[in-house]
């Protein structure tokens, strides 16, 4: 069995020392004893409403530079577990919405934003990386961020690309993820951990956006193993059977991936 977690988080905007302050001290804690994963928020450190270019640019920071990276790469190696964790990453003149996996040994991996949400068009460069599966530890992980959930096939190609838990930093507003993260988990059979947070910000007037929390984990069958509420910051933690992940078959007659008919899909699908 693994131990895997989310911290669901209330950032300040701006306050990136303080708030990974705050992280380092909550992942420190007893209370994540021999947790091997982890997984916070997307954008944790930075918050979410950016007013214009200018201020990411001011905030984002490179990864090798970045004082989230520095600082949970040492409880990382302290405590021999993997993060995952949302940052704006600055790289030239491009700016992502990025998750970074780093374990013990520091970064294994970083996923920039395919699908971005609302205001991040005029705001973030579309992500360039490729969705793939890392090892950490005993886990092959695939990570996802927040509105990538309205897109099956991202799920679909971590699972087809072996991944046994997909790792999900979200600031989700919209109320439908928790519930489509569930089938997601079904229809690949893999966990997946939903990490988000709460609070308001109200940066651009007349335009609040409230996050919704209800950080979860959920089992490759669809049950729920945690999930938070949608106030307060909140560690949630399950363990979880490796095994369930790896085996595809949903009947003796069924297998998730053998089953599957590319060639009809190919004939419906125009890009
Ligand atoms: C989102 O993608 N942050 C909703």
């Amino acid at each position: 069995m693994v131990k895997v977690a989310f911290q669901q988080t209330a950032p300040t905007f701006g306050a990136i020392e303080e708030n990974v302050r705050r992280m380092v001290r909550r992942l420190d804690s007893s209370a994540t004893e021999g947790v091997e994963l982890v997984v916070l928020p997307e954008l944790f450190s930075t918050g979410y409403q950016f007013r214009s270019k200018e201020e990411i640019s001011r905030l984002a920071e490179p990864l090798q530079d970045s004082i989230a990276v520095r600082a949970l790469c040492g409880v990382a190696k302290k405590k021999r577990m993997y993060i995952v964790f949302g940052m704006a990453e600055k790289d030239g003149r491009r700016l992502y919405n990025s998750s970074v996996l780093l374990g013990p040994g520091g970064v294994v991996g970083v996923y920039r934003k395919a699908h971005l949400f609302w205001d991040e068009f005029r705001l973030f460069d579309p992500g360039n990386t490729p969705f793939r599966v890392y090892r950490a530890g005993r886990l092959r992980v695939g990570m996802m961020i927040c509105f990538d959930w309205v897109f099956p096939e991202v799920a679909r190609v971590l699972a087809l690309d072996g991944a046994d838990i997909i790792c999900q930093p979200a600031n989700l507003v919209l109320p439908y993820c928790p519930s489509a993260m569930i089938t997601r988990s079904i229809e690949n059979r893999v966990f997946s951990v939903t990490a988000n947070r709460v609070g308001t910000e109200e940066r651009i007037k007349g335009k609040p956006l409230k996050f919704i929390g209800l950080s979860q984990i959920v089992s490759p069958d669809g049950r729920v193993l945690k999930r938070a509420g949608s106030i307060r910051p909140q560690l949630g933690v399950a363990e979880i059977d490796v095994r369930a992940a790896r085996d595809k078959r949903i009947t003796p007659r069924n297998h998730l991936f053998r089953d599957r008919r590319p060639s009809m899909y190919k004939r419906l699908v125009r890009e």
